[in-house]
């Protein structure tokens, strides 16, 4: 497959008269795609029923006369003023009670019929009339589901909805009541119309309670982005994605990205470094012009298992941002890195955002690949070093991993609605085990919860996954590759009822959990032979075999039957470290300690390697400049 790239446009900020060298320009660099329309409601619409299309058509004439193609966006995440006056309770409502204020974006209500039905609307008049149009390649829905906090709304209509969805699930009442466990504090309920919302309970919400209101919001997001898509693929072939953002756990991706053909996602590695990871403040200078050497390669791996294999990054940072609490510039040749990273890990399409910096509004301080005055950025000239490249380049495999490593959304919810200390946050336990194999070597694949095969995995892991699926149990025993479970795998039911027999009750494990503690972040406690549990530890019984245990009473905190071990304790990255460079060893895979922020990522038979330190480094006989990326022909079996 030929990988390609491209840009976010918007033409609506723009006097017409510039469109056509915009268009020219964007070839020039060597762009295919040019992705529009996505916030432009109010021009198409600025009052309800007047339809001001015309403008459009012009823009995707003249884009598409210079040879580009078009991803046009449903314009659904900003709705414009006078939605309000039509739909006064559309708006999405916070945990404290008050309606999020019209003036930014992303203010309506996943639950509101109104509101859905209005998005439906304006999709069908642009499928109708943009359908069979040659220019547009390819559609996407509304732009970044769960931006800004917005998934979970605690409005009147998701209350109505709420209910109605809790008699479906439960049937009656008493089951429902069985199932959250609600005899505890007297909670029963009589009436599915007497069950309100897990917000401004006096202390905290009966977690099965907030669990399954957390399950129905992210299933609302997906009933909205079906419709969408229903409609727009009765009137074309063209694929249809959603863009989806990092570290964005509030609903289930695969669920969402089922309905279509490709996963998208917004990349911003300085922007997330800042504001989306507990790393310390020296890494976090280390990585201050670069991102985490980890992070975008973690999302990159996700949105290949969201999208089943297609996916691009839609927007990828290009300068500077705005949002972060600090928007440094990044090195030189980052816009070009990360481009490369997206390809090593099987991007069909990397496209920068933005096209050219707005003067104007609450991203006049975002860069993009040109300057608010039309000259280049430096990305610009990235970009036209990354088409060239491409051009010469072979093409990008994609294969099969030798790790997988489970990531579910529905455990990150069981996580967030009882933690049961500060720190504990599912989301961190995968990456942190994610980039502690990376810094080893590996090339990884994330595999969905319910993944029912596991085969050519020669070690498959699922931390912190509080259920496992039936699927993925069944898997799990059929499975002859190394595998490594724990903490907190398989600790809750799908009600969040703790199991009994108690977990991991997983058969041929001869492992019990007896006892859980969280730990202060000052009181790690010492493994033999180096490192730390840190944040959670747990009290394992049972007959099977020892294979790391505390330092000062031999407590055991990895225990082993065949070749599964459950892991009692989460990790620090020494003790990660050992633990999985010994588990690849015993699966066969050659654990390669990487320097610094050098990591490498085998695609097929070309092996990627990204320098994401501020210097050179020198590895395996190669020297990688600062932000260098350099690939190489290794044997296809090769590690
Ligand atoms: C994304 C969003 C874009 C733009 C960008 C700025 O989250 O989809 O519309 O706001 O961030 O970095």
């Amino acid at each position: 497959m030929k990988r390609t790239l491209g840009t976010c446009y918007y033409p609506e900020h723009w006097p017409e008269a510039e469109w056509p060298r915009d268009a020219a320009r964007m070839a020039e660099v060597g762009l295919t795609w040019v992705r529009i329309g996505e916030f432009a409601w109010s021009r198409l619409e600025p009052e309800p029923g007047d339809l001001r299309f015309d403008w459009l058509d012009r823009a995707i004439a003249v884009l598409g006369d210079a040879g580009l193609k078009v991803v046009l966006g449903t314009p659904t995440a900003t709705p414009p003023r006078w939605m309000l006056d039509r739909h006064p309770d559309m708006l999405a409502v916070d945990a404290e009670g008050r309606p999020r204020g019209f003036g930014s974006r992303r203010h309506y209500c996943f639950s509101h019929d109104g509101y859905r039905e209005e998005s439906a609307r304006i999709t069908r008049l642009l499928a109708e009339r943009y359908g069979a149009s040659p220019h547009v390649a390819a559609w996407q829905t509304d732009n970044e589901y769960g931006c800004h906090d917005t998934v979970i709304s605690y409005s009147e209509a998701a209350r109505t909805a709420f209910r109605a969805w809790c008699a479906a699930r439960y049937g009656s009442i008493e089951a429902l009541n069985a199932a959250w466990g609600n005899v505890f504090w007297s909670m029963e309920y009589g009436r599915f119309d007497q069950i309100g919302l897990p917000n401004l309970t006096v202390t905290e919400p009966n977690p099965a309670h907030a669990l399954a209101f957390r399950r129905f919001s992210s299933e609302q997001v997906a009933r909205f982005n079906a419709v969408q898509v229903g409609i727009i693929r009765d009137h074309c072939d063209a694929p249809i994605s959603h863009n989806f953002m990092g570290r964005e756990v509030a609903f289930d991706h695969y669920e969402v990205a089922r309905q279509m053909e490709i996963a998208t996602w917004d990349s911003y590695p300085m922007g997330f470094l800042e504001d989306r990871l507990e790393e310390d403040a020296a890494h976090k200078r280390r990585y201050a012009r670069q991102g985490d050497p980890d992070l975008q390669a973690f999302h990159h791996d996700l949105y290949r298992a969201v999208g089943n294999g297609r996916w691009w990054v839609m927007e990828q940072q290009p300068g500077p941002v705005n949002w972060a609490p600090c928007n440094p510039a990044p090195l030189p040749g980052m816009a070009r890195l990360w481009a490369w990273e997206a390809f090593a890990h099987g991007a069909e399409a990397v496209c920068y955002f933005r096209w050219r910096q707005a003067p104007f509004a609450q991203e006049q301080m975002h860069a993009g690949m040109l300057r608010p005055d039309s000259a280049p950025a430096p990305a610009y000239h990235e970009a036209a070093e990354v088409a060239r490249e491409l051009a010469a380049l072979p093409e990008v495999e994609v294969a099969q991993a030798p790790v997988g490593l489970v990531f579910d959304y529905a455990a990150a919810w069981a996580w967030q609605v009882q933690p049961q200390g500060q720190g504990q946050d599912y989301f961190r336990l995968v990456f942190e085990t994610y980039r502690a194999l990376r810094k080893l070597g590996q090339s990884v694949d994330i595999l969905p919860p319910d993944t029912g095969d596991l085969s050519g995995y020669r070690l498959v892991l699922a931390p912190g996954a509080v259920t496992l699926t039936e699927a993925f149990k069944v898997a799990l025993a059929a499975h002859g590759g190394r595998v490594i479970l724990g903490p907190r795998s398989n600790a809750k039911t799908a009600e969040m009822h703790i199991p009994v027999p108690l977990p991991p009750a997983i058969p041929g494990l001869d492992v019990t959990v007896a006892r859980v503690q969280s730990l202060r972040a000052d009181m790690p406690v010492p493994v033999a032979g180096g490192g730390h549990v840190k944040l959670w530890l747990e009290e394992l019984e049972g007959g099977a075999e020892v294979v790391l245990a505390t330092a000062a009473d031999s407590q055991p905190v990895a225990m082993r039957s065949g070749n599964v071990t459950y892991l009692g304790g989460w990790l620090d990255e020494a003790a990660l470290g050992d633990l999985l460079g010994a588990a690849l060893h015993k699966a066969g895979l050659a654990p390669t300690a990487m320097p610094g922020g050098l990591r490498r990522r085998q695609a097929g038979t070309t092996e990627f390697l990204i320098n994401y330190d501020a210097e050179p480094v020198e590895w395996d006989g190669l020297t990688l400049p600062a932000a260098g990326v350099h690939w190489r022909r290794v044997g296809a079996g090769a590690a």
